[in-house]
């Protein structure tokens, strides 16, 4: 399925306090876990406003490794190019920061997005993009 609908501009900033409840809807509303979630943990995908439209969250393996635990895209929001831009703006982030391993938990039903980014299929059940 191609996006439809024009791609929206967006930052990518780790999330304030704030902002938390924001993050915690939308993963209800995706039915992604909102366990875990945090401010040092987890990203933002801000629109124009400055509104959050979509999250990721991640947990550290080891002292290079970051397991991606969830991540979300406001269904207002979505096929606008915001979850793409949120995944790249992250990668980046994770990579400045020293990471240089992620892995994410593999699901037929994603497996599409991850693959976008380089991931590669590392075992049944997780794939993984070294940076
Ligand atoms: C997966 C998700 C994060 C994607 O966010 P999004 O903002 O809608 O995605 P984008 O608009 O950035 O689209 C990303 C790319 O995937 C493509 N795409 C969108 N839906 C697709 C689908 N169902 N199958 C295959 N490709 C798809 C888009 O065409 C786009 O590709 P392109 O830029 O090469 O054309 C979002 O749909 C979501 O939150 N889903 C529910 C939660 C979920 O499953 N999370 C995944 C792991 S927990």
């Amino acid at each position: 399925m191609q996006a439809e609908k024009p791609p929206i501009k967006i930052a990518v900033g780790k999330a304030t306090p704030e902002e938390i409840p924001l993050v915690l809807d939308i993963y209800r509303k995706r039915k992604a876990d909102t366990w875990r979630v945090g401010c040092d943990n987890t990203y933002v995908a801000r629109n124009a406003p400055g509104i959050v439209v979509g999250a990721v969250t991640f947990f550290e393996t080891g002292p290079m490794t970051a397991n991606i635990h969830s991540v979300g895209v406001d269904p207002a929001f979505e096929g606008k190019g915001v979850g793409k831009q949120l995944f790249k703006g992250v990668i980046e982030d994770l990579k400045n920061n020293g990471y240089r391993v992620i892995v994410v938990a593999y699901q037929n039903k994603n497996q599409w997005f991850y693959e976008k980014f380089g991931f590669k299929e590392r075992n049944p059940s997780e794939m993984v993009l070294e940076l």
